[in-house]
Protein backbone atom coordinates (compact mmCIF):
# COMPACT_ATOMS: atom_id res chain seq x y z
CA UNK A 1 0.00 0.00 0.00
CA UNK A 2 2.51 2.24 1.28
CA UNK A 3 4.89 1.13 -1.34
CA UNK A 4 2.57 2.25 -3.94
CA UNK A 5 1.96 5.51 -2.82
CA UNK A 6 5.80 6.40 -3.92
CA UNK A 7 6.14 4.27 -6.64
CA UNK A 8 9.25 5.39 -8.48
CA UNK A 9 9.11 8.76 -6.87
CA UNK A 10 11.86 10.38 -5.37
CA UNK A 11 12.44 13.25 -3.82
CA UNK A 12 13.81 15.19 -6.39
CA UNK A 13 11.44 13.63 -8.89
CA UNK A 14 8.50 15.08 -6.33
CA UNK A 15 10.63 18.11 -6.67
CA UNK A 16 10.62 18.18 -10.73
CA UNK A 17 6.55 17.01 -10.04
CA UNK A 18 5.47 20.25 -8.24
CA UNK A 19 7.71 22.58 -9.93
CA UNK A 20 5.22 22.36 -12.66
CA UNK A 21 2.63 24.16 -10.50
CA UNK A 22 4.29 25.88 -7.96
CA UNK A 23 6.91 28.64 -8.65
CA UNK A 24 10.25 29.44 -6.71
CA UNK A 25 10.07 28.65 -2.84
CA UNK A 26 13.01 26.12 -3.66
CA UNK A 27 14.18 25.17 -0.44
CA UNK A 28 10.63 24.66 0.95
CA UNK A 29 9.94 22.41 -1.65
CA UNK A 30 12.81 19.99 -1.15
CA UNK A 31 12.47 19.77 2.60
CA UNK A 32 8.93 19.28 2.07
CA UNK A 33 9.28 16.39 -0.66
CA UNK A 34 12.01 14.56 1.94
CA UNK A 35 9.37 15.18 4.73
CA UNK A 36 6.75 12.74 2.58
CA UNK A 37 9.46 10.71 0.49
CA UNK A 38 10.57 9.61 4.25
CA UNK A 39 6.96 9.44 5.82
CA UNK A 40 5.92 7.48 3.05
CA UNK A 41 9.05 4.95 3.56
CA UNK A 42 8.70 4.58 6.78
CA UNK A 43 5.10 3.20 6.40
CA UNK A 44 6.60 0.93 4.28
CA UNK A 45 9.39 0.20 6.65
CA UNK A 46 6.27 0.12 9.86
CA UNK A 47 4.47 -2.38 7.56
CA UNK A 48 7.14 -5.10 7.76
CA UNK A 49 7.20 -4.37 11.92
CA UNK A 50 9.40 -1.62 12.88
CA UNK A 51 8.07 1.25 13.78
CA UNK A 52 9.72 4.45 13.55
CA UNK A 53 7.64 7.98 15.03
CA UNK A 54 5.82 10.49 12.28
CA UNK A 55 7.27 13.51 11.88
CA UNK A 56 4.63 16.08 10.98
CA UNK A 57 5.95 19.55 8.72
CA UNK A 58 5.18 23.09 9.56
CA UNK A 59 5.26 25.45 6.27
CA UNK A 60 6.24 29.12 7.52
CA UNK A 61 5.20 31.53 5.02
CA UNK A 62 3.67 35.08 4.29
CA UNK A 63 0.33 35.07 2.95
CA UNK A 64 -0.33 34.01 -0.52
CA UNK A 65 3.42 32.18 -0.85
CA UNK A 66 2.33 29.28 -2.07
CA UNK A 67 1.64 27.12 1.26
CA UNK A 68 -1.88 25.91 0.64
CA UNK A 69 -0.58 25.49 -3.48
CA UNK A 70 2.12 23.27 -2.46
CA UNK A 71 -0.15 21.01 -0.02
CA UNK A 72 -2.37 20.53 -2.80
CA UNK A 73 -0.03 19.75 -5.46
CA UNK A 74 1.85 17.29 -3.74
CA UNK A 75 -1.26 15.03 -2.48
CA UNK A 76 -1.96 15.53 -6.15
CA UNK A 77 1.12 14.28 -7.13
CA UNK A 78 1.00 11.15 -4.39
CA UNK A 79 -2.44 10.72 -5.44
CA UNK A 80 -3.54 10.43 -1.99
CA UNK A 81 -6.74 12.13 -0.24
CA UNK A 82 -6.33 15.55 1.27
CA UNK A 83 -7.59 17.74 2.93
CA UNK A 84 -7.41 21.36 4.00
CA UNK A 85 -8.97 23.18 7.68
CA UNK A 86 -8.85 26.02 8.93
CA UNK A 87 -6.74 26.55 12.68
CA UNK A 88 -8.71 29.99 13.29
CA UNK A 89 -12.50 28.01 12.50
CA UNK A 90 -11.71 25.21 15.08
CA UNK A 91 -10.45 28.16 17.59
CA UNK A 92 -13.84 29.63 16.69
CA UNK A 93 -16.13 26.35 17.51
CA UNK A 94 -16.91 25.21 21.15
CA UNK A 95 -17.15 22.12 19.83
CA UNK A 96 -13.32 21.55 18.76
CA UNK A 97 -13.50 17.75 18.93
CA UNK A 98 -16.78 17.78 16.68
CA UNK A 99 -14.77 19.85 14.08
CA UNK A 100 -11.90 17.93 14.58
CA UNK A 101 -13.87 14.78 14.16
CA UNK A 102 -15.34 16.20 10.83
CA UNK A 103 -11.65 16.86 9.35
CA UNK A 104 -11.21 13.33 9.34
CA UNK A 105 -15.03 12.63 7.87
CA UNK A 106 -13.89 14.67 5.08
CA UNK A 107 -10.41 13.16 4.76
CA UNK A 108 -12.59 9.56 4.54
CA UNK A 109 -14.81 10.60 1.62
CA UNK A 110 -11.91 11.96 -0.31
CA UNK A 111 -10.93 8.22 0.13
CA UNK A 112 -14.65 7.33 -1.17
CA UNK A 113 -15.08 5.80 1.98
CA UNK A 114 -11.79 3.65 2.32
CA UNK A 115 -10.15 3.58 5.50
CA UNK A 116 -6.88 2.38 4.60
CA UNK A 117 -6.52 4.81 2.07
CA UNK A 118 -7.97 7.77 4.38
CA UNK A 119 -5.52 6.74 6.70
CA UNK A 120 -2.29 7.56 4.30
CA UNK A 121 -3.93 10.74 3.69
CA UNK A 122 -3.08 14.30 4.09
CA UNK A 123 -4.24 16.59 6.26
CA UNK A 124 -3.55 20.69 6.03
CA UNK A 125 -4.07 22.52 9.21
CA UNK A 126 -3.45 26.68 7.83
CA UNK A 127 -3.38 29.57 10.19
CA UNK A 128 -1.35 27.68 13.74
CA UNK A 129 -0.02 30.54 14.20
CA UNK A 130 -3.15 31.96 15.21
CA UNK A 131 -3.79 29.43 17.81
CA UNK A 132 -0.51 30.55 20.14
CA UNK A 133 -2.06 31.16 23.84
CA UNK A 134 -2.25 34.78 24.64
CA UNK A 135 -3.91 34.37 27.91
CA UNK A 136 -6.98 35.66 29.76
CA UNK A 137 -9.17 33.57 27.44
CA UNK A 138 -12.35 31.49 28.24
CA UNK A 139 -10.19 27.50 28.17
CA UNK A 140 -12.75 26.20 25.83
CA UNK A 141 -12.18 28.82 23.09
CA UNK A 142 -8.63 29.40 23.21
CA UNK A 143 -5.69 28.62 20.79
CA UNK A 144 -4.01 26.54 23.31
CA UNK A 145 -7.07 23.91 23.87
CA UNK A 146 -7.23 23.67 19.80
CA UNK A 147 -3.70 22.60 20.23
CA UNK A 148 -4.33 20.01 22.79
CA UNK A 149 -7.22 18.66 20.65
CA UNK A 150 -5.30 18.42 17.50
CA UNK A 151 -2.38 16.67 19.40
CA UNK A 152 -3.76 13.71 19.96
CA UNK A 153 -4.60 12.98 16.11
CA UNK A 154 -1.31 14.15 15.37
CA UNK A 155 0.12 11.53 17.65
CA UNK A 156 -1.81 9.15 16.12
CA UNK A 157 -4.77 8.20 18.44
CA UNK A 158 -7.60 6.82 16.78
CA UNK A 159 -11.01 8.71 16.07
CA UNK A 160 -14.07 7.17 16.12
CA UNK A 161 -16.11 8.88 13.38
CA UNK A 162 -19.55 9.95 13.90
CA UNK A 163 -20.59 7.35 11.43
CA UNK A 164 -18.94 4.54 13.99
CA UNK A 165 -16.13 3.80 12.21
CA UNK A 166 -12.72 3.91 13.31
CA UNK A 167 -10.03 6.32 11.41
CA UNK A 168 -6.38 5.28 12.24
CA UNK A 169 -4.45 8.26 12.21
CA UNK A 170 -1.32 6.85 12.83
CA UNK A 171 -0.18 7.28 9.21
CA UNK A 172 -2.12 10.21 8.48
CA UNK A 173 0.30 12.97 7.39
CA UNK A 174 -0.50 16.46 9.11
CA UNK A 175 1.02 19.50 7.73
CA UNK A 176 0.90 22.51 9.60
CA UNK A 177 1.00 26.33 8.15
CA UNK A 178 1.37 29.65 9.29
CA UNK A 179 2.61 33.33 8.71
CA UNK A 180 4.40 33.37 12.45
CA UNK A 181 4.65 36.94 12.12
CA UNK A 182 7.35 38.18 14.91
CA UNK A 183 8.83 35.18 14.75
CA UNK A 184 11.91 36.58 12.75
CA UNK A 185 12.76 38.55 16.14
CA UNK A 186 12.44 35.61 18.13
CA UNK A 187 14.78 34.21 15.90
CA UNK A 188 17.27 36.87 16.20
CA UNK A 189 17.01 37.11 19.51
CA UNK A 190 17.70 33.18 20.15
CA UNK A 191 19.95 31.70 17.99
CA UNK A 192 22.65 30.14 19.87
CA UNK A 193 25.22 29.76 17.26
CA UNK A 194 25.64 33.54 16.86
CA UNK A 195 28.62 34.06 19.25
CA UNK A 196 30.72 31.90 17.52
CA UNK A 197 32.74 33.87 15.03
CA UNK A 198 34.31 33.26 12.04
CA UNK A 199 36.85 33.77 9.41
CA UNK A 200 35.36 32.06 6.36
CA UNK A 201 32.82 32.73 4.19
CA UNK A 202 31.89 29.26 4.32
CA UNK A 203 31.57 28.95 7.64
CA UNK A 204 29.21 31.86 7.88
CA UNK A 205 27.46 30.46 5.55
CA UNK A 206 26.46 27.54 7.52
CA UNK A 207 26.24 29.79 10.71
CA UNK A 208 23.72 31.76 8.29
CA UNK A 209 22.12 28.25 7.87
CA UNK A 210 21.63 27.36 11.09
CA UNK A 211 20.67 30.72 12.66
CA UNK A 212 17.98 30.79 10.71
CA UNK A 213 16.61 27.40 11.53
CA UNK A 214 13.58 27.66 13.78
CA UNK A 215 13.34 25.27 16.46
CA UNK A 216 11.19 24.27 18.70
CA UNK A 217 12.07 26.60 21.47
CA UNK A 218 10.99 29.51 19.02
CA UNK A 219 8.00 27.75 18.49
CA UNK A 220 6.99 27.62 22.27
CA UNK A 221 8.20 31.17 22.48
CA UNK A 222 5.94 32.53 19.84
CA UNK A 223 3.27 31.18 21.87
CA UNK A 224 2.45 27.17 20.34
CA UNK A 225 2.52 25.20 23.50
CA UNK A 226 5.80 22.66 23.37
CA UNK A 227 4.21 19.54 22.87
CA UNK A 228 2.50 20.72 19.67
CA UNK A 229 5.16 22.32 18.69
CA UNK A 230 7.39 19.65 19.29
CA UNK A 231 5.16 17.29 16.73
CA UNK A 232 6.17 19.54 14.39
CA UNK A 233 9.98 18.76 13.95
CA UNK A 234 10.42 19.36 10.33
CA UNK A 235 10.10 23.38 9.58
CA UNK A 236 9.97 24.64 5.94
CA UNK A 237 10.34 28.28 5.07
CA UNK A 238 8.42 30.23 2.17
CA UNK A 239 9.71 33.38 0.98
CA UNK A 240 7.88 36.64 -0.05
CA UNK A 241 7.41 36.48 -3.78
CA UNK A 242 9.53 38.91 -5.78
CA UNK A 243 8.58 40.64 -8.40
CA UNK A 244 9.96 38.15 -11.20
CA UNK A 245 8.31 35.06 -9.84
CA UNK A 246 4.62 36.94 -9.49
CA UNK A 247 4.94 37.53 -13.17
CA UNK A 248 5.98 33.60 -13.56
CA UNK A 249 3.14 32.60 -11.89
CA UNK A 250 1.09 34.30 -14.44
CA UNK A 251 2.46 32.48 -17.23
CA UNK A 252 4.54 29.26 -16.63
CA UNK A 253 2.51 26.91 -14.77
CA UNK A 254 0.31 24.45 -16.25
CA UNK A 255 -2.74 25.80 -15.05
CA UNK A 256 -1.31 29.68 -15.34
CA UNK A 257 -3.98 32.50 -15.82
CA UNK A 258 -2.35 33.77 -18.43
CA UNK A 259 -2.86 30.61 -20.18
CA UNK A 260 -6.28 30.23 -19.27
CA UNK A 261 -7.65 33.53 -20.80
CA UNK A 262 -5.37 32.31 -23.93
CA UNK A 263 -7.63 29.43 -24.43
CA UNK A 264 -10.64 30.81 -23.49
CA UNK A 265 -9.84 33.21 -26.34
CA UNK A 266 -8.87 30.81 -28.45
CA UNK A 267 -11.83 29.42 -28.41
CA UNK A 268 -13.90 32.36 -29.40
CA UNK A 269 -11.44 32.27 -32.65
CA UNK A 270 -9.28 35.65 -30.65
CA UNK A 271 -5.43 35.42 -30.45
CA UNK A 272 -4.51 37.54 -27.28
CA UNK A 273 -1.35 38.74 -26.89
CA UNK A 274 -0.22 40.34 -23.43
CA UNK A 275 2.98 42.30 -23.75
CA UNK A 276 5.51 41.82 -20.83
CA UNK A 277 5.64 45.30 -19.49
CA UNK A 278 1.78 44.63 -18.43
CA UNK A 279 2.73 41.39 -16.75
CA UNK A 280 4.87 43.72 -14.60
CA UNK A 281 2.72 46.10 -13.89
CA UNK A 282 0.50 43.75 -12.42
CA UNK A 283 3.17 42.16 -10.24
CA UNK A 284 3.78 45.30 -8.90
CA UNK A 285 0.41 46.20 -7.88
CA UNK A 286 0.03 42.54 -6.36
CA UNK A 287 3.23 43.71 -4.34
CA UNK A 288 1.73 46.82 -3.01
CA UNK A 289 -2.08 44.80 -1.81
CA UNK A 290 0.70 42.83 0.05
CA UNK A 291 -1.20 39.22 -0.11
CA UNK A 292 1.23 37.67 -1.95
CA UNK A 293 0.39 35.70 -5.68
CA UNK A 294 -3.16 36.15 -4.30
CA UNK A 295 -3.94 38.78 -5.52
CA UNK A 296 -2.79 38.40 -9.17
CA UNK A 297 -5.84 36.81 -10.48
CA UNK A 298 -7.80 39.61 -9.43
CA UNK A 299 -6.16 41.94 -11.17
CA UNK A 300 -5.70 39.63 -14.33
CA UNK A 301 -9.84 39.54 -14.04
CA UNK A 302 -10.59 42.93 -13.77
CA UNK A 303 -8.34 43.75 -16.73
CA UNK A 304 -10.16 40.90 -18.74
CA UNK A 305 -13.16 41.67 -18.33
CA UNK A 306 -13.80 44.35 -20.49
CA UNK A 307 -12.29 42.41 -23.13
CA UNK A 308 -14.55 39.40 -22.64
CA UNK A 309 -17.76 41.57 -22.72
CA UNK A 310 -17.23 42.87 -26.08
CA UNK A 311 -15.34 39.86 -28.03
CA UNK A 312 -18.90 37.86 -28.16
CA UNK A 313 -20.89 40.35 -29.60
CA UNK A 314 -18.27 40.81 -32.27
CA UNK A 315 -17.32 37.76 -34.86
CA UNK A 316 -15.01 39.71 -37.03
CA UNK A 317 -12.47 40.38 -34.16
CA UNK A 318 -9.29 38.06 -34.45
CA UNK A 319 -6.90 39.89 -31.95
CA UNK A 320 -6.77 41.47 -28.67
CA UNK A 321 -3.36 43.56 -27.74
CA UNK A 322 -2.84 44.23 -24.27
CA UNK A 323 -0.16 47.12 -24.03
CA UNK A 324 -0.61 48.70 -20.37
CA UNK A 325 -2.56 47.75 -17.66
CA UNK A 326 -3.56 51.62 -17.82
CA UNK A 327 -4.28 51.61 -21.48
CA UNK A 328 -7.11 50.46 -23.79
CA UNK A 329 -6.94 47.26 -25.15
CA UNK A 330 -6.66 47.25 -29.14
CA UNK A 331 -8.86 45.56 -31.16
CA UNK A 332 -8.54 43.73 -34.27
CA UNK A 333 -10.64 42.75 -37.11
CA UNK A 334 -9.36 39.94 -39.87
CA UNK A 335 -7.59 41.22 -42.44
CA UNK A 336 -9.71 42.06 -45.68
CA UNK A 337 -8.24 40.31 -48.77
N1 LIG B 1 4.77 29.84 -5.42
C1 LIG B 1 3.66 29.91 -6.15
N2 LIG B 1 3.62 29.42 -7.41
C2 LIG B 1 2.49 29.49 -8.15
N3 LIG B 1 1.36 30.06 -7.73
C3 LIG B 1 1.32 30.57 -6.49
C4 LIG B 1 2.47 30.52 -5.64
N4 LIG B 1 2.15 31.09 -4.47
C5 LIG B 1 0.88 31.46 -4.56
N5 LIG B 1 0.36 31.16 -5.78
C6 LIG B 1 -0.99 31.50 -6.26
O1 LIG B 1 -1.65 32.27 -5.26
C7 LIG B 1 -2.79 31.59 -4.75
C8 LIG B 1 -2.76 31.65 -3.24
O2 LIG B 1 -1.69 30.85 -2.76
P1 LIG B 1 -1.83 29.91 -1.49
O3 LIG B 1 -3.27 29.68 -1.20
O4 LIG B 1 -1.00 28.73 -1.70
O5 LIG B 1 -1.21 30.87 -0.41
P2 LIG B 1 -0.89 30.58 1.11
O6 LIG B 1 0.58 30.67 1.26
O7 LIG B 1 -1.55 29.31 1.49
O8 LIG B 1 -1.54 31.82 1.81
P3 LIG B 1 -2.37 31.92 3.21
O9 LIG B 1 -1.35 32.01 4.28
O10 LIG B 1 -3.11 33.20 3.07
O11 LIG B 1 -3.24 30.71 3.29
C9 LIG B 1 -2.70 30.17 -5.27
O12 LIG B 1 -3.94 29.66 -5.60
C10 LIG B 1 -1.84 30.30 -6.50
O13 LIG B 1 -2.65 30.60 -7.61
MG1 LIG C 1 -3.25 28.91 2.63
Amino acid sequence: MSESILGSLTPSAIVRALDQFVIGQNEAKKIVAVAVYAHYKKLAVAAEGLEIAKSNVLLIGPTGSGKTLLCETLARILRVPFVTADATTLAQTEYVNEEIDAILQRLLEMAAGDTGRAASGIVFIDEVDKLKSRGGEAWRTSGESVQHALLKIMEGAPVRLRTGQYMDTRNVLFICGGAFVGLEDILATTHSYGYISTGGDDNQNILNRLNARVKPTDLSHFGLIPEFAGRLPIVARLQDLDRASLVRIMVEPRNAIARQFRSILHNEGVELVIEAPVLQQIADLAIEYKAGARSLRGIFEEMMTPILYVIPDRPEIRKVVISSLFDEPRFFAAKAN
